[in-house]
This record gives C-alpha cells, structure tokens and sequence, in this order.
C-alpha cells in the first residue's frame, strides 16, 4: 500500500508506547493524546501544521493506528490536507474494528458537540488484527460490544446468538459479521441520506449522554445507555414485544453494559438531543425496532413520553 509513498503514522501516546518500536523509522510519526482529547481543533492543527512542515504533497500516505478517536482524526486530517490525501486504517480497538474505522466518516468535535466538524472520506484500506485486543483493556473490549450488538438489534439476529453463546469465544464471526453490517448498510447510503441512519439505533440519547457525562464514559458505554432507552421508546411506540424488549436488554446485561444514569438530569439531556446536529426540521427523531432485527424510525412523541421511557430504562 506504501510503495514509496512518503508514510506519516498517526498514533496516540498509549499505542506508540506498544506498538511504536515497530513502525518503520523512516515514516513521519505523528503522537497524539488518548481518547477524545485528540478530536480536537488544537489537536488537529497541531497534526496538520506537521504534515506542511515535512513539506509533504498530495502523493503521501496517512495511516491512523488506534481507536475510533484516533481513526476519526487522522480520516479528517487525510480529508483535509492539500483538499485530500489518501489514508488507511489500522483499528486497535474493537469499536475501532467493527463501527469507527468503516464507514468513510471522519471527523472531530467541537465545543459545542460530538463530530460537528467532518468529512466523508474512505480510507483506501482497513486493516483488522484481532491481536491489537489482547492489550486493550477490558473496559474498552466490552465497551465495543455495544456497536457489535447493536449490529445485532438493527440487521443480523444471528449475532444475538453469538452474543448468547459464549461471546468471547465467538468474537472473530462478530467482528466479521458486524463489519458486514456497516459495510452493506454503507454501501447503499454512504452519506445517511436514509438508510445509514438505522446505524445510529441508541445513538440519539447515547450521543447526548456521551457529552453531557463530558466524556468520562466510553462511547460504547454510552450507546448501551442509549439501546436501552431506544429500545424501551421501541417498546412503547414502534411495536417491539416484551419478548424482544427483554432479550435485548439481557444481552446487555451479558456484556456487562448495565449501567443507568442518573434521573436529574433528563432535562439537560433533551436540551443536548434537540442541539444534536441530526436533528431534521427541529424535531428529534429516532431509530427505533418493530422487532429485533427490523428497524424503523420514530418523531413526534411527547417530552412527557421520552421522560417516561427514559426513567423506565436507565433513570436512577
Ligand atoms: N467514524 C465513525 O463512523 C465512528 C463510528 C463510531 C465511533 N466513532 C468514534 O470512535 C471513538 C470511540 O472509539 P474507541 O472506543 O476506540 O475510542 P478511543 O480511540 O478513544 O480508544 C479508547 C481507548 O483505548 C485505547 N486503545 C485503543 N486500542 C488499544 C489497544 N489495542 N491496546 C490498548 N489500548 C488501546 C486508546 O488509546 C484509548 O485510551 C469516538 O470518538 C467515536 O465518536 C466514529
């Protein structure tokens, strides 16, 4: 993929302390901070003033190695730099593997929100080796497990099944299996005009909490948080059985993602939703199921009702 491209490594601090004494000496290596403080403007301008003073022109190569944090600045740097550059993938995360490193969004967050600022910009590769997860901390692998489940919810059942089964033995079909899912739900709306949106089931209120919580929880902490309310509205209003309702929410008690929130603060959590940037014609809209598997879109319901639904699934 190189070939003799000038290489720059974009990488945050934990992973060059891992893995750097393996990247080749003769690549630019860009260090950058863990998590989400590396999605940020500063971080950003940082990075790409570097790439100007190596003097580096449209032929070169970015490669992001780390998370979905990590993947989602350098895809933006790429997108970014001389009007775009081409880049690759190496996910080192499981939510990096199944959700942030496919998919062409790149992005960073502003003050005022998550991913305010991005672009569409497909990597030419993403290259998946399950054995960056043997360092990556337990919090972090079951964190992940929320977007693989949530694969689950919206498209492919039998991902429930491998979930039910043992789903640390099971984990390489669930990262191929759920990769599959983004990748054909992509490939058929790659700018969310509809159809991607069903990827973002659990996102509307897992997005808000991810914030409001000013990000101390993972990004997958906060989706499961968010499936569970998605799926308790579902419930309510979209048809979803009890039965359903149930077996979603013990594979995410299965996984470990059985957190609440706290109730007070409900009200700041709908002010976040209605400033979220995918909100259509000033209504807050969600992804909700008529049944596992089948997803389906939910406006309109009352502040009264979405207070409802969220005290009877996550309020503490
Ligand atoms: N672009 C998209 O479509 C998309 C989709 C989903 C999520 N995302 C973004 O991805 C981010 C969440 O991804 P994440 O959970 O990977 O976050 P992250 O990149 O912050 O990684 C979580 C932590 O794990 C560490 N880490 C990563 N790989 C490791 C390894 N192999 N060993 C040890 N430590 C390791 C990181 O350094 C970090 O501290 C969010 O910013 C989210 O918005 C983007």
């Amino acid at each position: 993929l190189a070939g003799d491209k000038k290489v720059v490594i974009v990488a945050p601090k934990s992973i060059v302390a891992s893995f750097g004494a393996s990247f080749p000496s003769k690549y630019l290596l860009i260090e950058v901070e863990d998590g989400e403080e590396q999605k940020s403007m500063q971080s950003f301008t940082k990075a790409i003033e570097k790439l100007a003073a190596a003097k580096l022109d449209r032929s070169c190569l970015i490669i992001g190695v780390g998370g979905g944090a990590t993947t989602d600045l350098a895809g933006f740097l790429a997108a970014s730099y001389l009007r775009g550059v081409d880049w690759v993938a190496i996910p080192t995360s499981l939510a990096g593997m199944v959700d942030a490193a496919i998919g062409g969004k790149t992005g960073l967050n502003l003050e005022a929100g998550k991913n305010l600022i991005g672009a569409f910009h497909s990597p030419s590769a993403v290259l998946i080796d399950q054995g960056f997860l043997s360092s990556l901390s337990q919090r972090d692998l079951k964190a992940g497990m929320a977007e693989v489940a949530k694969c689950g919810f919206i498209d492919d059942t039998q991902i429930l099944d491998l979930i039910e089964d043992k789903w640390r033995e099971n984990l390489s079909e669930l990262i191929f299996r759920s990769i599959a899912v983004k990748a054909r739900v992509v490939s058929a709306d790659f700018k969310e005009s509809d159809l991607r949106e069903i990827l973002n089931y659990g996102h509307t209120l897992g997005h808000a909490i991810e914030k409001h919580s000013k990000y101390s929880l993972r990004h997958g902490e906060a989706v499961a948080l968010g499936l569970r309310f998605a799926a308790q509205l579902s419930f309510e209003f979209s048809g979803l059985s009890k039965e359903h309702l149930d077996r979603q929410n013990q594979i995410l008690d299965t996984l470990e993602l059985n957190a609440k929130y706290p109730r007070a603060s409900w009200s700041e959590l709908l002010e976040i939703m209605r400033n979220d940037k995918k909100m259509r014609g000033g209504r807050i809209r969600f992804v909700t199921l008529s049944a596992l598997g089948v997803p389906t879109r939910l406006e309109d319901i009352s502040d009264q009702q979405l207070e409802k639904c969220f005290l009877e699934s996550i309020g503490e």
